[in-house]
């Protein structure tokens, strides 16, 4: 087992950058995904982002999720997406990967491709793109994700922000912005960041226990309990780590 996890890690750390089919990230829970020990940050992200107000006109909040790779940022986010809250207090929800190629161009066309999956953005100018925003998100409060930013200049951020302002969306639109690193986090947030911290060993057990026995009731041998905590130990709060397992 320790052997496998070992293998594990190094998969983790030689995770390839820029290549998009495989890094690319949806909203939707699948069937066999369980969530553990993350309520009360979902729920405090949740209350932010509803309850915060936006200081000025066409400013939009930004909030981020930072840690490493495989801690759950993403889990995080689509759990807050997925709140029944966060759809009944904004008129629109888009979820945007952006992963490596932070192109405003690319992140524009998913906005408006999510946002009307009929229109064919792939000519549209940035103007063209712009005015296609406009039309779609007039008036309305959105609330906006971009999963795994990687863009560590300032200048790239400001002027995606800068067109972003220029859609007369309604005054209260959130970003969520989840990230590895913690430059990225200070160039975008305006709200306070969401550190993402290691999950206990309890909650690494609860993981490993539903990958290895899925239909299994709850009643596992003390034996095999044993040795199971005994590698939740090893995944070190990580919960990529204790998913992925054999
Ligand atoms: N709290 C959790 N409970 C159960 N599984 C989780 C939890 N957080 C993350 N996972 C799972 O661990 C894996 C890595 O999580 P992910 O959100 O993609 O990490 P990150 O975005 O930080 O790299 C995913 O398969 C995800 O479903
Ligand atoms: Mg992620």
């Amino acid at each position: 087992m320790a052997a496998i996890l070992g293998l594990i890690t190094k998969k983790i750390d030689a995770t390839p950058q820029g290549i998009r089919g495989d890094r690319e990230t949806n909203v939707f829970i699948g069937r066999d995904e369980i969530m553990v020990g993350r309520n009360k940050v979902v729920y405090n992200i949740v209350e932010t982002l509803i309850n915060s107000s936006n200081q000025e006109a066409n400013f939009i909040s930004v909030m981020a999720i930072v840690g490493m790779a495989g801690l759950g940022k993403t889990a995080v986010a689509k759990a807050v997406y997925n709140e029944a809250a966060i759809s009944k207090h904004f008129d629109a929800r888009i979820w945007v990967c952006v992963s490596s190629d932070f192109s405003i161009k690319l992140i524009l066309s998913q906005i408006l491709e999510m946002l009307n999956p009929t229109k064919v953005v792939g000519r549209l100018s940035l103007d063209e793109l712009l005015i296609n925003l406009q039309e779609e998100l007039k008036g309305k409060r959105y609330f906006l994700v971009l999963d795994d930013v990687w863009n560590e200049y300032p200048e790239k951020w400001a002027n995606l922000m800068n067109c972003l302002s220029k859609i007369n969306s309604a005054q209260g639109s959130k970003i969520l912005v989840t990230t590895r690193s913690a430059r990225v986090a200070s160039i975008t947030e305006t709200l306070p960041s969401c550190n993402l911290r290691t999950l206990a060993e309890d909650d690494c057990w609860l993981i490993l226990k539903d990958r290895a026995f899925p239909h299994a009731s709850a009643d596992i041998s003390p034996d095999l309990e044993r040795i199971g905590r005994e590698i939740a130990k090893k995944c070190a709060g990580v919960p990529l780590v204790a998913k992925v397992r054999k």
